[in-house]
């Protein structure tokens, strides 16, 4: 397979950061910093995309707000895996006409997996014309060139060619958190799943050099950072394309003997991918958390053939099985897409099973959304969709019912947590993770948040655990 990549050299960032300076200097004649509105829609890799505009926005002279009235710049970093995901980011779109007239001097800009669709952009072309930016994935790296641009000659941009892929290291960032950090270790997708647009909108793999990521796990921990997630859609093929390659399994090695006291999460693994190795390398790897998120989608393997995800549902079950041996108490989760088109209620309860099988701590559950220019979009879909939300209610009543007697077993336990946040309720002011992420409300002092600490488990629902620090 093609593995176009474009590395962004460092006088290119240099560029980007000038042009930052730049736009500072126009924002410093203003009687006051003006602010900017970044919203985000999506997965991790989009909140950390977000804290690179955050980091360009930052440099050029803007503070942050969450009220688009007093947002000068507007950033909607954008979803396309579902409809529904597109159709909220239109709305909310369009309801800006008003406040841009309210502030003609607004600059509205969509990033993000939406603007890399040609179908979208053209849309935002012809019927959205108060948003002026709109720019994929690919070319987030250049935000800063086409801030300036905007702000010195007015009209409108698009820069949503279907580049090849790129990595760029050196951009600023902001993060959004003080203890959980994401470092995306790899970008893009190769695997074609027969439903999905995520390697339309974000191109072919590509792994950033293990020293970069190093680094930046480095600079995280003596930030005081405790819980670093390595992000990519499908981390057990990191490294195949360096030009000295490496596996995901010894990056985490690498990672893992970073000095410090913290965890280390990743995601999100892909079942054919997932070795042996890994999960001997998760077992040994003390700061590597005892949890993975391995989604498998439909539990029959007609179904699983049509999706293309390439492997079978006996060969997922004998890997979940291989893991469960080495680490007994391993958290695991998983995603589900029902109403794949031609997917019967009979094929369908096999997905059942995988839930009766596995016993997953929680499940992400979707139905199934045609995404247009994907295979699946134009095969046959026969199924009413009340049998689909029928069939998805089964799901969800299964899993909720899996989920709190889960959950049920923590309690008389102490586990050692994270404590992440404050949570406004006077019962549990604290909120935590235990090293698996299951949510955790406790009472304690709102010292505590940024620490691990030891929790009580003294409650469960199929949410949540609810506890006090001891
Ligand atoms: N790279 C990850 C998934 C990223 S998308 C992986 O391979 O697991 C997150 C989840 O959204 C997918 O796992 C899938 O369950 C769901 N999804 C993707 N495309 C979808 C679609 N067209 N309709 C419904 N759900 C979809
Ligand atoms: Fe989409 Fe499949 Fe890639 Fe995940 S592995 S991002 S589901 S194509
Ligand atoms: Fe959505 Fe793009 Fe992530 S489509 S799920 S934001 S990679």
């Amino acid at each position: 397979m093609e593995r176009a990549t474009t590395v962004i050299s460092p006088q290119d960032i240099q560029i980007q950061l000038d042009h930052c300076q730049a736009v500072a200097q126009l924002n410093a004649r203003l009687p006051q910093p003006p602010l900017a509105f970044v919203d985000t829609y999506g997965c991790q890799q989009n909140e950390a995309d977000s804290e690179r505009i955050r980091g360009y926005l930052a440099r050029m002279g803007y503070g942050f707000t969450q009220d688009e009235e007093e947002a000068r710049v507007i950033v909607i970093n954008t979803c396309a895996i579902r409809e529904h995901a597109e159709q909220r980011v239109l709305g909310n779109l369009g309801a800006l006409v008003h406040t841009k007239r309210r502030h003609p001097d607004q600059l509205i800009c969509l990033c993000g997996c939406m603007a890399q669709e040609p179908r979208i952009a053209e849309k935002i072309r012809q019927s959205y014309r108060h948003v002026d930016l709109v720019f994929g994935p690919h070319t987030l790296w250049k935000f800063p060139e086409m801030l300036h641009t905007l702000l010195s000659h007015r009209g409108r941009i698009f820069q949503t060619a279907d580049e090849a892929g790129s990595i760029a290291e050196g951009i600023p960032v902001v993060r959004q958190d003080q203890v959980k950090a994401w470092v995306s270790i790899m970008y893009g997708c190769n695997n074609f799943c027969s439903y999905c647009i995520v390697p339309y909108v974000r191109g072919r793999e590509r792994s950033r050099k293990p020293e970069d990521i190093l680094r930046e796990v480095e600079e995280l921990v003596r930030d005081g950072y405790k819980d670093i997630t390595l992000l990519g859609q499908n981390v057990n093929s990191y490294g195949k394309d360096l030009a000295e390659p490496m596996d995901f399994a010894d990056l985490l090695e690498r990672v893992n003997a970073i000095p410090g006291d913290f965890l280390i999460r990743f995601m999100t693994s892909h079942p054919k991918d997932a070795t042996q190795k890994l999960f001997e390398t998760m077992a040994r790897c003390e700061k590597v958390a005892p949890v993975l998120h391995l989604p498998f989608q439909a539990g029959n393997d007609r179904v699983l053939k049509v999706m293309n995800r390439r492997h079978t549902i006996a060969e997922y079950l004998d890997k979940i099985r291989a893991l469960k041996a080495l680490i007994p108490d391993i958290v695991l989760t998983s995603d589900v897409i029902v109403g794949f088109p031609g997917e019967t209620t009979a094929e369908f309860e096999d997905t059942l099973k995988v839930l009766e099988a596995v016993r997953f701590d929680a499940l992400f559950t979707f139905i199934f959304s045609p995404r247009p220019g994907t295979p699946a979009a134009d095969m046959d879909d026969p199924m009413p969709r009340e049998e689909k939300l029928r069939n998805f209610n089964r799901l969800v009543a299964l899993q909720d019912q899996i989920s709190e007697e889960k959950h049920r077993a923590y309690i008389g336990k102490t586990v050692r947590c994270l404590m992440d946040g404050e949570s406004g309720d006077p019962d549990y002011p604290l909120t935590g993770r235990t090293p698996g992420n299951r949510l955790v409300r406790a009472a304690g002092p709102a010292s505590a948040v940024g620490t691990f600490a030891q929790v009580e488990i003294t409650g469960a629902n199929k949410w949540s655990l609810f506890g006090r620090l001891r």
